[in-house]
């Protein structure tokens, strides 16, 4: 049947998003670490801060996702993400504040985009614990990008 033979084609490809996505979520933290360092301002370190801690969230909800599907982890990949991550991090000290939260919110954005995709599988699938976790980081990237969004504009100001 045409309709099952979609759902397996979909299910497989919200399981290998669902694996990107904690591979991208580790860069992210590692990248978050010397972005949190860079900012001098206290009350916009606390909110990098804070975004840090929800992509540890984030990672800790796509590791109990996988193993609930049976999705072995990517680790080979885990770890080439964890190393741009902390180039990225390490690179923060050589960029402007305004570049580097343009590129946060950039990332975020594609971040939101990304689990926007997976909620519509998982809803066509009939997940509608997946698709509420995928909206909810859905929204918190989009949080996030605001929040560089902002920040951006406060540095390009100066
Ligand atoms: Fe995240
Ligand atoms: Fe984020």
């Amino acid at each position: 049947m045409i309709s099952s033979m979609d759902n397996i084609k979909k299910y497989k490809k919200l399981k290998a998003g669902l694996n990107k996505a904690l591979a991208a979520e580790m860069g992210a933290f590692w990248a978050f670490g010397g972005h949190t360092d860079k900012e001098d301002d206290k009350q916009l370190k606390q909110i990098i801060m804070q975004v840090r801690l929800d992509e540890l969230n984030h990672i800790d909800t796509l590791i109990f996702l996988l193993k609930k599907h049976g999705v072995r982890r990517n680790r080979l990949r885990e770890a080439a993400f964890e190393l741009i991550g902390r180039t990225v991090s390490f690179a923060c000290k050589f960029f402007p504040n305004h570049r580097i939260n343009s590129v946060a919110s950039y990332m975020e954005k594609l971040g939101a985009a990304n689990y926007r995709e997976l909620a519509g599988y998982a809803r066509e699938l009939n997940l509608p614990y997946v698709e509420q976790q995928m909206v909810w980081m859905w929204q918190q990237e989009s949080t996030h990008q605001y929040f560089f969004d902002k920040m951006t504009e406060l540095y390009n100001a100066k």
